[in-house]
């Protein structure tokens, strides 16, 4: 028998719980295939957490969390807690939790689904075979370094700093050898080693690490290069790793070449195997408590989660394969649909992408 695999699960406000529930039956379908065994332990978090516990990350949820293998998550927030003081918001328990588990890289894989290349806005002929993913590091550089005001000769000056540690950049950099590794082995590593003094440091700690991983073919691009290489090249690009900001705009560039805010997963990973998995969207109230929802940015997260903390690679290629032929057979939710009056309920969506999981 499998070891049973425990996670954490927070699917917060709005749409959160719904799209979660989908993401609960294709892991449930998972372990019918493969026998692989986990085991859900709910908790609350966001604003419903404000609601009956006073804050937006209890206590017990953290712990709940520490103690699991994964934490699967699905949206917090809502107009209902908009205007609460900073410590009674939705956010401040997203923040408060990546920070509580030690989360410093975040991933955000970039599909291009064949069916649904017309919603966007480039051309196919640039689009097909985009499969990329962003590795973007977390909790260090200009984000967080040391802001301040000064009066300048020139008057009123502001001073943000951007600090990167040798220890920060081999811990992502590393990761990111591993995640290329897993998949097409190439990875292209972004920087502004022209003319910042952080990037000159990342590319040689790049150059270091690099030689351990001799069949991950390795390319250093310039960040406002591969802002153009992304537009016009996207499906040479396998693992893009960078730091904080960069990894910020180049994730959300890339995001767009896929079309829709309901097929975006993510991961954020700490030190181990550990990860949280979420999609990429927000608690959508406009939609919520509807059953329309896409929950595939979910259910691509969870498939996340069996492949970068559990390495059951097969049975995520199972589910993003259900994705891929679900899409295919035309079903499409609200979000995706050309013909709004043929689409599927979010229910249905986990329903259909669960039977077309196949052992592969
Ligand atoms: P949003 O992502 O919730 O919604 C933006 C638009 O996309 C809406 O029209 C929504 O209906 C649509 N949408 C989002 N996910 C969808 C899905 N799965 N299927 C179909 N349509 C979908 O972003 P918005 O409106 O800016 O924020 C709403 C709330 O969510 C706010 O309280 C915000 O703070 C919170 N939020 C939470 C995040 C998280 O929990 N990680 C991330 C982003 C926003
Ligand atoms: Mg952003």
């Amino acid at each position: 028998m499998a070891e049973v695999k425990k996670i954490a699960v927070i699917a917060g406000d709005g749409i959160g719980p719904e799209v979660v529930n989908e993401a609960i039956k294709v892991l449930k379908r998972v372990e019918e295939l493969y026998g692989y065994r986990f085991e859900f332990e709910h908790g609350l978090f966001g604003g419903i957490a404000i609601d009956e516990k006073g804050t937006p990350l209890p206590d017990e949820t953290l712990q709940m969390c520490r103690s699991a293998d994964a934490v699967l998550l699905g949206a917090v927030g809502g107009p209902k807690w908009d205007n609460n003081p900073k410590e009674l918001r939705p956010e401040t328990g997203l923040l408060g939790i990546r920070k509580e588990l030690g989360l410093f890289s975040n991933l955000r894989p970039a599909v291009v689904f064949d069916c649904l290349i017309e919603a966007s806005t480039l051309k196919r002929e640039v689009l097909e075979g985009t499969d990329l993913i962003v590795v973007r590091e977390l909790t260090g550089g200009i984000y967080f370094g040391d802001k301040f005001r000064r009066e300048g000769p020139g008057g009123e000056e502001a001073v943000d700093t951007s600090v990167y540690s040798v220890m920060e950049v081999e811990r992502i950099v590393r990761q990111a050898f591993e995640i290329a590794r897993k998949r097409r082995k190439k990875l292209a590593s972004v920087d502004k080693a022209n003319v910042l003094e952080t990037s000159r440091l990342w590319r040689e700690t790049v150059n270091r690490i690099a030689p351990e991983y001799p069949d991950v073919e390795l390319e250093h691009i310039l960040v406002d290069n591969c802002a153009m290489q992304l537009l016009r090249r996207p499906a040479s690009f396998d693992v893009i790793v960078t730091e904080n900001m960069f990894g910020d705009i180049l994730s959300d560039e890339a995001a767009m070449l896929t079309g829709s805010i309901g097929m975006l997963a993510s991961a954020s990973l700490g030190e181990g195997s550990f990860g949280l998995y979420e999609p990429v969207h927000g608690s959508a109230p406009d939609i919520a408590g509807k059953g329309i929802a896409n929950p595939l940015a979910t259910i691509l997260s969870a498939a996340m989660m069996l492949r970068y903390t559990f390495n059951y690679a097969d049975a995520a290629d199972s589910i993003e394969k259900a994705v891929q032929d679900v899409l295919n057979a035309g079903h499409r939710t609200a979000d995706i649909a050309v013909d709004s009056s043929k689409a599927i309920s979010t229910e249905q969506m986990g329903s259909l992408v669960a039977e077309h999981m196949r052992k592969v």
